[in-house]
């Protein structure tokens, strides 16, 4: 058995492949289910009489904020429509809490931590970096946060400013926080502090490809357990319409919108109305959005089952996989600490795989054990190649074959 993963190793080099599977972005059948969106024509007037081509609305057009307040469950007066980037927003609310925070702003604490489910979000923990905030991860469970771990960090550490986490489809280990799970996680966290922050990053909050759970509207959640004061959630189109290239929607309440406003005040005039306006007579309404996801759904779906038949094939004494249902991430989870050496293995293959740790704070995943696959980009022959790139390094550094 050895002697064949080593022949299709030295076989699958001489093929000089070159493919980056390292991010999760849509592929261009995806984008051009939005072309429409390129040409659409426009009135240059907002529902109410606001000439979208000049400044003004800083906070985003009635309408957007409609369809931001639909998609998330929200009343309009909690929603505000952005630019393009709902990272955009979770940064402000970090900015907004570092500056301004009451009583006292968090750049003047002395130590001041996040928690952060792991795996997670490289760019999340780059973020808090940028800030000095230390991001202290927590384990995942299939139906959301580690309850226990949370309350016994918050137990021995009066430090913690917040949680950050991706509620749905989580990235990169797709678990869907259950009900429960939330309504928890706010009586721990509001609990220890008042001012404790919820940060949501509602990436995949419509991004379904097979039969999800349900989950009660995050803000509905929040408003039953009286922490909407305290709770940010964000999304975006980026993975609906073009990356980089939709509308972002913040839902929050009480000081947590006076300080998003006040940064967002001095640092933007107002978001492009002219593309939230394009977005809102493409869609109409929330329901043709989540029409529009089942089309990306239908694109996205078999790439994920060309990963998953590969994965099935590598023996179980090799590690585990996630079987998300939805986002665009699966985790493949070593049993043997080998994650920065089957990424190495890849790379001399010619595929390009996030690096291992970067799902972790400050790089450092424990086990040496966690990789993120993206399996949506790269066209399904490539990804075909891609995964018999990953499951052949899996076995040669699992099993230890010299190259
Ligand atoms: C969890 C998560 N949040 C945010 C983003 C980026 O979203 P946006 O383009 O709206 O900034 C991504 C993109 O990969 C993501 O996975």
């Amino acid at each position: 058995m050895h002697q064949n993963i080593e022949t299709k190793f030295n076989n699958l080099k001489e093929r000089n492949l070159s493919i980056d599977i390292t991010r999760g972005k849509p592929d261009r059948s995806q984008l051009d289910l939005s072309n429409e969106l390129i040409d659409i024509s426009i009135p240059s007037i907002s529902e109410d009489g606001i000439d979208l081509r000049n400044y003004g609305e800083p906070f985003g057009i009635k309408e957007a904020r409609k369809l931001g307040a639909e998609l998330l469950d929200a009343p309009i007066e909690n929603i505000l429509a952005g630019e393009q980037s709902s990272l955009l927003l979770t940064y402000q609310t970090v900015l907004s809490n570092f500056l301004f925070a009451e009583p006292t702003p968090w750049k003047d604490l002395k130590n001041p931590k996040f928690i952060c489910p792991v795996p997670g979000f490289d760019r999340h923990f780059m973020m808090l970096d940028d800030f000095g905030i230390e991001a202290v991860g927590i384990p995942l469970n299939e139906d959301g946060i580690d309850l226990d771990a949370f309350k016994n960090l918050l137990q021995n550490d009066d430090n913690f400013v917040g949680i950050l986490c991706v509620p749905k489809h989580s990235n990169p280990s797709g678990e869907i926080y259950s009900d429960t799970n939330l309504e928890k996680m706010f009586e721990i966290g509001s609990d220890y502090s008042d001012k404790f922050l919820f940060l949501f990053d509602h990436a995949y909050l419509i991004h379904d490809f097979l039969p999800t759970p349900e989950q009660k509207p995050l803000w509905e959640v929040a408003v039953k357990m009286n922490v909407q004061n305290q709770t940010v959630i964000t999304t975006s189109f980026s993975k609906v319409t073009f990356g980089g290239g939709g509308i972002s929607f913040i839902a929050t309440a009480g000081h947590s919108l006076e300080l998003i406003k006040k940064v967002r005040t001095t640092m933007i005039i107002c978001p492009d109305k002219l593309n939230q306006k394009r977005h809102v007579e493409f869609f109409k309404n929330a329901e043709s959005v989540k029409k529009h996801m089942q089309k990306h759904a239908e694109l996205v779906r078999p790439k994920f089952e060309i990963a998953y038949s590969h994965l099935e094939k590598l023996p179980k004494e090799c590690g585990t996989f996630s079987r998300p249902t939805g986002g665009y991430f699966i985790t493949y989870s070593t049993t043997k600490p080998i994650a920065t050496k089957v990424v190495e293995l890849c790379k001399e293959l010619g595929v390009l795989i996030t690096p291992a740790g970067s799902t972790f704070p400050n790089n450092y995943d424990p086990n040496d054990s966690v990789i993120r696959l993206a399996p949506t980009y790269v066209s399904k022959d490539e990804l075909e190649d891609a995964m018999e790139v990953f499951t052949t390094s899996i076995q040669i550094a699992h099993f230890d074959i010299k190259v």
